[in-house]
Formats: C-alpha cells, sequence, structure tokens
C-alpha cells in the first residue's frame, strides 16, 4: 500500500468512501486492529492492551514482554515524573508490538479493594489517579502511541455484572470521584482515545450516553479523538453512534454490519451526517496514528521483543521504588549485614507473580522470582534456606516448565484440527509449540478452520521428585486429559461450571498419581470448542460475558501434607535468624472477570503466618497483592511489605529492598482496611439486582475512615522509610492565574539516604453540603536526600482544589471562607497547617471556556498568624520504626 493516506484530505476521502467502506471503519476487522480500505489506501492501525505491559496481539501465541509494577504499584511511588518514564517505555514496548494504540492507563476508581480489577486502577483518591493517569498518557503519546484513556469510562468499579449493572450514583460523586481522574487526565495531557465502559450511568450504558461522550467528553471537555467500546461492550447500533461512539470493537461486528446499518439509517435512527461525522473522526485519527508511526503502520506487523539491560534496570528501579514499607519494628529491616541464616517461607517464594489477571496478564520475557533476588541481594554469606508453608493457588501452577516436546524442545506442542460435520477432528491444520499450560483462545483460531475446532496438544511431564502430584485441567469448551495413554481427568462428558475464563469456565477437576522423579510421562490433552451437551443456556452466570470466551488449562504440583507443611514451616522459621515470608494473591485469585468475597488471604497464609511470628518474633512479611487484603497478624509480625505486583523484576525489587540496597519510599494508594465490614462501599459491594448503588457518595477511601472516625489498618498516603524526615517552612504564595504554590522543606533526620512524599491535603469552610474532613489535592517527592540535608519541595494547586460540584447549578464551585492547608508525609501523619482565604465565588464548567478561568490574583490571602505554625515540627516516622 503506498503511504498516499498521510497526506490524504479526510474531508475528501470521506466524499470517495462507500458506504459499506465507511460502516468498515467504525468497527474492528478482528480483536486488535482498525479495518483497512485498500480501495483508498487507507492502512489499518493495530492496538494491544494493556495498563502493565504490552502483550500484543494474540493471548494463545503471545510474544514475551516486559511486565510492569501494577497500576497501584506504580501509584505507591507517589512519581509522576517516574510514571511519565513509564508511559514512555511501554510505548517502545507498544512500537516492538506494531501497535500504535495501548489500552491504557486504566482510571477507574478503587471504591472497593475486592473489586477484580482493583489492581489495574491507580487509587482510590481521585487527585492521585488523575495526576498519575495524566502522566502515563503524556509518556505514551510523546512517542506517538495513543492511550485509549482510559479503561473505561466510567465507573468500570467491579466485575460482577460488569456489562449490565447500573453504578446509580449522585452527579457529585460522579464529577468529584469518578470523572475527576478522567477530566485531569484530559486537562493535563490530552488523550487520543477513550474507551467507555461496560457498564450503566443513569440508567444508559456508557457506550449509549450522550450525556457523557458527547456532553462532558467532547462539548463540555473538548475532547477531539476517538472513542471505542471496551470489548463486546457495544450494545446496538444507532444508540452508540448517535451517542459519540466511534469504534465498535472487537470485530468482527455484531451490531456495524452492513445489513442493520442500512437499515437503521433508511429509518433514520442514524442519519448520514452521524456516520460521516463518526468516519471523519475516525479517518483523522488513524491518520494521525499513521503520521506519527508510518514505519510502525506501513511496516510487516510483525511482533518481537526486547531484552536489554538497561530496561531489566529500568523495570527493577520502578519495581523498587513501588514497594510500601508498612512495619519495621527494631527495624529489623533492612537485613544486609545482619543475619546469618534466613528462612524464606511462603507459597510465592518460587512463584511468577508478576501481575494480576485478565486483560492486564502477558507473558513475560523473563522473570525474577523472590527467591532468586533475596538470594542475589544477601549475597552469599547468608545461608538461605526454604518451605513452602502451605499453598494458596486457586488453580493448580502451570506447567510450561517442567515440559517438553515430544521432540525434546521446551514446552508442549498443540495442532488444530478442522471437524466434519459431526463435530468429530479430521484434518491437522497446523501445529504450534507453546510455553505456556494456559491457552487462551477467544482472540486466536488459525486460517481455514471450521467453526468448530478440535486442539490436540501432547508433551512430556518431567517431576523433580518422586511423590504423590495433582494434576488439574480447568477449560471454557470441553477437555480431557490423558497420561501415559490412560484417561485421567474428563473435563468433558460432565461439567461443573466455574469461575475460570470470566465466569465461563469450569472448576478445575484434578487427580493424584504417583510420578517418579526424573522420568518423564506423556501428557495428552485433547480440547473442542463445542460447549457440552448438559451446558444450561439459562445460566445467568455463564451469559454474564457476553463474548465466548475459549480456552484450556492445565495445571500441577507436588502434593504436600498441609499440616506437615505448616509444622515443618515453623521448624524451620525456629532455627532461622529471620523469617521472610512471600505469599499474597495470584492472577487466578485477583482479575477481570470476578470480584474477591473477601479480604482473607486465601489458603491457610494466615495461619502459616502468625505461626511463624510466634515461633521468630523476626518474622517480616511480603504481600503480593493488588489491593487491600486483612492481615489478623499485623501485631505479631515484626516487618510488613506491601509488594503489589512487580512485574518481571518482582525478585530483585524485593531483594533489594529487604537486603537495602534500596530504601522504600512508597506511599499506600489506598487505605487498607481491618475489616470488609469498614470497606466504604460495605454493604453494597455488588450490583443488588442489577444496580450498584454508590451509598458512600462522595466519602471513598479515607474520607469514608475519616468522617466515621473507622481506624484503617494502614492509612491512605502512609509508608516508612529506614530513615526519617522532618518538615519546615511552609509557604503558600499566589500568582498569576488559578494557582496557587506551595513550598516545604523536607530534612533526612536519620542514617541513610531515602526519599519522602510531601502531601497536601484540604479541608474547607462550612459550605452548607457534606464535605470529606480533607481531600488530597498536591504531592510531591523529594528524592535522594542524603542524612542531615534539605531539599525544597514546592505543590501547584488550581482551583479545582478547593471546589466541589454544585448538583442544583450543575457547575464548579469556589465558595469564598478559609480553607485549611495540611501538609505532611501520609493523610495520618499531616505536621504543618496553614490556611488560605478565597474572597471572591467562582462557578464554572466546562476546561476551556472563558468563565473557568475565573480565580483572581489575591482570591488567596495567608493569615500572618499561621507564620509561626509552619516552623517545623518532627516527622512521626519514627513511632513506626
Ligand atoms: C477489557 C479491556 C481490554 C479488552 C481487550 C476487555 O475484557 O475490559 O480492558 O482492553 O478486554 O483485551
Amino acid at each position: 500500500m503506498s503511504r498516499s493516506f498521510l497526506d490524504a484530505s479526510i474531508p475528501d476521502l470521506v466524499k470517495k468512501l462507500h458506504v459499506d467502506e465507511k460502516v468498515s471503519l467504525l468497527a474492528g476487522p478482528n480483536w486488535w486492529n482498525t479495518s483497512a480500505v485498500e480501495r483508498l489506501e487507507i492502512p489499518a492501525i493495530r492496538m494491544s492492551d494493556g495498563p502493565n505491559g504490552v502483550r500484543g496481539s494474540s493471548h494463545f501465541l503471545s510474544i514475551p514482554a516486559q511486565c510492569m509494577p501494577c497500576a497501584t504499584g506504580l501509584a505507591a511511588t507517589f512519581d509522576p515524573d517516574l510514571v511519565r518514564e513509564v508511559g514512555e517505555f511501554l510505548a517502545e514496548e507498544a512500537k516492538i508490538k506494531s501497535s500504535v494504540v495501548l489500552l491504557a492507563p486504566t482510571c477507574n476508581i478503587q471504591r472497593n479493594p475486592l473489586g477484580g480489577r482493583s489492581f489495574e486502577s491507580f487509587s482510590e483518591d481521585p487527585h492521585l489517579s488523575g495526576t498519575l493517569s495524566a502522566a502515563y498518557v503524556n509518556g505514551l503519546q510523546s512517542k506517538g502511541v495513543s492511550a485509549s484513556d482510559h479503561q473505561t469510562f466510567v465507573a468500570n468499579d467491579q466485575e460482577i455484572e460488569r456489562t449490565a449493572a447500573e453504578s446509580v450514583m449522585s452527579d457529585r460523586a460522579l464529577r468529584e470521584i469518578y470523572l475527576y481522574p478522567f477530566m485531569m487526565a484530559q486537562i493535563h495531557a490530552k488523550p487520543w482515545a477513550y474507551m467507555t465502559s461496560y457498564g450503566r450511568i443513569k440508567g444508559v450504558h456508557c457506550s449509549e450516553s450522550r450525556e457523557l461522550l458527547q456532553g462532558i467528553l467532547r462539548d463540555e471537555w473538548g475532547f477531539d479523538g476517538i472513542i471505542m467500546s471496551d470489548w463486546y461492550g457495544t450494545y446496538g447500533t444507532d444508540q452508540p453512534l448517535n451517542a459519540g461512539l466511534e469504534l465498535e470493537m472487537p470485530g468482527p461486528p455484531r451490531w456495524r454490519t452492513l445489513t442493520l446499518m442500512l437499515h437503521t439509517m433508511s429509518c433514520q435512527k442514524l442519519l448520514f451526517t452521524t456516520l460521516d461525522e463518526r468516519v471523519t473522526n475516525m479517518l483523522a485519527f488513524i491518520q494521525r496514528q499513521a503520521r506519527r508511526n508510518p514505519e510502525i503502520v506501513y511496516g510487516d506487523g510483525k511482533e518481537g521483543t526486547r531484552n536489554t539491560p538497561e530496561m531489566h534496570a529500568f523495570g527493577r528501579r520502578v519495581a523498587s521504588e513501588s514497594v510500601v514499607l508498612l512495619k519495621n519494628a527494631g527495624g529489623v529491616l533492612p537485613l544486609a549485614g545482619k543475619v546469618k541464616k534466613v528462612a524464606l517461607i511462603g507459597p510465592s517464594v518460587h512463584s511468577r507473580v508478576i501481575s494480576g489477571g485478565g486483560s492486564a496478564a502477558l507473558s513475560p520475557s523473563y522473570v525474577v522470582t523472590p527467591f532468586e533476588g533475596i538470594k542475589a541481594a544477601l549475597g552469599d554469606d547468608v545461608n538461605l534456606s526454604f518451605h513452602t508453608g502451605c499453598y494458596a493457588h486457586k488453580y493448580l501452577p502451570t506447567l510450561e516448565d517442567k515440559l517438553t516436546t515430544v521432540d525434546g524442545k521446551p514446552g508442549w506442542s498443540a495442532t488444530f484440527y478442522k471437524h466434519d460435520e459431526n463435530g468429530n477432528p479430521t484434518e491437522a491444520v497446523v501445529t504450534y509449540v507453546l510455553k505456556d499450560t494456559r491457552l487462551k483462545l477467544n482472540d486466536f483460531s488459525p486460517p481455514g478452520m471450521t467453526p468448530t475446532w478440535t486442539i490436540k496438544v501432547e508433551g512430556n511431564l518431567t517431576v523433580p521428585r518422586s511423590g504423590p502430584f495433582e494434576l488439574g485441567l480447568t477449560v471454557a469448551g470441553r477437555a480431557k486429559l490423558w497420561v501415559d495413554g490412560k484417561l485421567t481427568i474428563d473435563n468433558w462428558t460432565h461439567q461443573t461450571p466455574g469461575d475460570f475464563f470470566y465466569g465461563q469456565g469450569t472448576i478445575e477437576e484434578k487427580a493424584v498419581l504417583d510420578l517418579e522423579g526424573g522420568k518423564p510421562v506423556r501428557i495428552n490433552v485433547e480440547y473442542t470448542t463445542i460447549p457440552p451437551p448438559d451446558t444450561d443456556s439459562n445460566d445467568e452466570r455463564r451469559n454474564a460475558q457476553p463474548a465466548l470466551m475459549r480456552g484450556v488449562r492445565l495445571g500441577g504440583c507436588e502434593k504436600i501434607d498441609p499440616d506437615k507443611a505448616v509444622e515443618d514451616a515453623v521448624a524451620l522459621a525456629k532455627e532461622s535468624d529471620v523469617v521472610i515470608f512471600v505469599g499474597g494473591l495470584t492472577p487466578e485469585w485477583e482479575s477481570e472477570g470476578f470480584d474477591r468475597p473477601t479480604l482473607s488471604l486465601p489458603g491457610r497464609q494466615d495461619e502459616v503466618i502468625a505461626r511463624l511470628a510466634e515461633a521468630n518474633p523476626q518474622t517480616v512479611v511480603c504481600l503480593q497483592v493488588g489491593s487491600a487484603v486483612a492481615m489478623p497478624w499485623v501485631d505479631s509480625v515484626a516487618g510488613i511489605l506491601q509488594t503489589w505486583y512487580l512485574g518481571n523484576e518482582v525478585g530483585n525489587a524485593i531483594g533489594d529492598v529487604i537486603a537495602g540496597k534500596v530504601n522504600p519510599a512508597g506511599k499506600l494508594p489506598i487505605t487498607l482496611p481491618v475489616k470488609k465490614q469498614d470497606i466504604p462501599a460495605y454493604p453494597h459491594l455488588g450490583s443488588e439486582r442489577g444496580k450498584i448503588y454508590y451509598r458512600e457518595d462522595v466519602f471513598v477511601g479515607y474520607k469514608h475512615y475519616q468522617a466515621h472516625g473507622v481506624k484503617p489498618m494502614f492509612p491512605f498516603g502512609f509508608g516508612l522509610s529506614y530513615t526519617t524526615f522532618s518538615l519546615s517552612n511552609l509557604d503558600v504564595m499566589m500568582s498569576d492565574g488559578p494557582v496557587a504554590q506551595l513550598s516545604a522543606k523536607v530534612k533526612n533526620e536519620g542514617w541513610t539516604t531515602g526519599s519522602q512524599v510531601v502531601q497536601v491535603y484540604i479541608s474547607y469552610p462550612e459550605l452548607g453540603i457534606a464535605m470529606p474532613e480533607m481531600q488530597l489535592r498536591g504531592f510531591a517527592k523529594a528524592k535522594e536526600i542524603k542524612p542531615g540535608e534539605v531539599k525544597s519541595v514546592e505543590i501547584k494547586m488550581d482551583k479545582y482544589a478547593m471546589a466541589f460540584w454544585d448538583e442544583r447549578e450543575d457547575a464548579w464551585m469556589v465558595m469564598p471562607g478559609k480553607y485549611g492547608v495540611h501538609v505532611g508525609f501520609s493523610s495520618d501523619e499531616l505536621l504543618l497547617e496553614t490556611e488560605v482565604e478565597v474572597t471572591e465565588k467562582l462557578k464554572w464548567r466546562g476546561l476551556y471556556e472563558r468563565t473557568a478561568y475565573m480565580m483572581k490574583r489575591n482570591v488567596f490571602s495567608r493569615p500572618s498568624w499561621m507564620a509561626n505554625r509552619s516552623e517545623g515540627a518532627d516527622s512521626l516516622q519514627s513511632a513506626f520504626r
């Protein structure tokens, strides 16, 4: 294809396009591309998931990629510069996968930590989410790759009935909490594309909401890019197009078929002018992306992978910056130079837990496990021993590292077969060698397949030790497993529905075999896409997802005696100087597709941690989780690290912090509750007959805990360091334009170099409406402060810092009065305060209109009596050490 499109006039092209071509441009032809129009040399462009890495265009034949920390981890850095660098890095990753649109970042609000995708959203706080979203988008787009800012517009805050449920909330909550991060990204980064969320607001699906798409996004915020639906989140023909949705994804389209579109236009439910408007936007977007990335859009479409020392170093830096030190009693950490015998205990010590599940998951180019990272960081002088303690998997671990193909290559081989008219496999079409025993087939089938088909997968399984070994087979479709020719698991004839594959699969069917260490056994799995005959088509749960998911998963691990495992781990703990427990959740517990039922850690982890702490008070817990979990043992362990999902470099990052090569500086972007009942949204966590009641209103996260006097386990913004800091010299200055400029000085009062996040919370005068006690409205990170050194931070706040959404006026409002400015190192550690006064009422709507620029010089004034109060205060951090 020539590159004539790069200079083509879009209005001319719209005139030349035939109706069928216009229709084709408004839907993807497949899972990841826009449609090309060869006749007019309009190219297709490719998109890829997702927030913590760039997977590329196939789940099944994944090309490995670098996995970065999940969004909560990134948010814990409180570092927009670093998050911008992550955006730049992911742009390069996207290009290597021949993609020019990244389906990220996710900028929903963590209303409830049990939400399946909580790990994908930055924070419970809209200012933090919005600031980091903008930084991420700026990084990505500075390199020419479009964000699809943001998954997903708006309020996809839980998974149960996600395509159907209505988020019932006040306009104020919608504006101040849920739209706010999107609005900040629109002000500070101007994303080129948006993705709508699955559910409804005000009774209308977001992809059909003219109020949201045309009204707020385009008319009020001035957005001029394209809006696409989430995958299978288009639910009609005329309504989404009239509302402003350019692109139905994925393809082939269900709604934007020529027949349906012509019918819709013939009855004038959709006007030709609207069709042309959407096509114009689509073409302008494709053209801009093609101009920015001609070598990719006109390239060979191949997908590659990068693996350089610089990338490893970057991933390691970001990951270690994400770690939050929650407890460090008696200075148990860092360990380097202090210990000789360390016991590493827990289900994830040797695991490759790098991200949450669902569309965020990807196949990593490499993984440094916690064991490898901690061992490398502590060095050879430290004696490391290991025990699992307990298992905590939901499905048995995948087995790729124990499988070889029949001719000895790593992995196993999958052959696709066509079906005859009776649904029986006939002709073999193609064979692939796979290095994953989780086969996701929803975005892949080889060319030339029959409507239903079969895969036969084969390999040799070798286990390291002799003994009972448990195998498990989970499927969306039907599958059977043979071991050495003997039928071992039948998940074909009868099935029990389970969570697998977004709730469309089965439970894991298991079998235990006695295997001999080092002696291979032949594994054969047969999978068919034909659903089992007894599938209940009325099963609401199975129908909760619009797409038909297909896939099969083989797992397995040594069968352990759970009681003996606990006792053995305790015995090991007793004879060690320090115990490091590594556990938490996994992509199978925390994922798109379902919400977590409980805050408790899975398996017997709580019991094991409590027993370890009893046996050895020098026990440190590393939690690999994307959000909050309960910690009933919080008082008895010496140390806690919230490590999130850290990507490929997980082990090195944990090792660096534990050994003290990195001084932790992460801060919690979410409040950690003691128990489920303390969650602000409780008990309205899920969908109640199609509605999710956001009864906590604007009191999300720490605002709820403060308003109700509920003590969290760890407060928002909290995180310790190996050193201590003090804060002084708070000053607030007004400058031209709507900007209040704060400055303060941070001094490192301790023994080692460290970074500290200065957080600014605003409190309100009596406004006649229920206001949070305070809200985060600015922050800055003072980086790498040496012992005794003082660094200044400057923080700008715009007019939104003191604003609320006035439902009566349908506008943003700042009321005259005195506003408190509280500055400190967490929402619970506010060390300095001052006050500013607003003397004029301000009201605005929209981001760019003249009236939006209303804050005048001297609107703020700082009373002189505050001067003394900002002279200096010691950090309370030492209290937690
Ligand atoms: C997810 C999106 C993702 C899309 C494509 C959907 O299930 O909600 O975040 O971009 O799949 O994988």
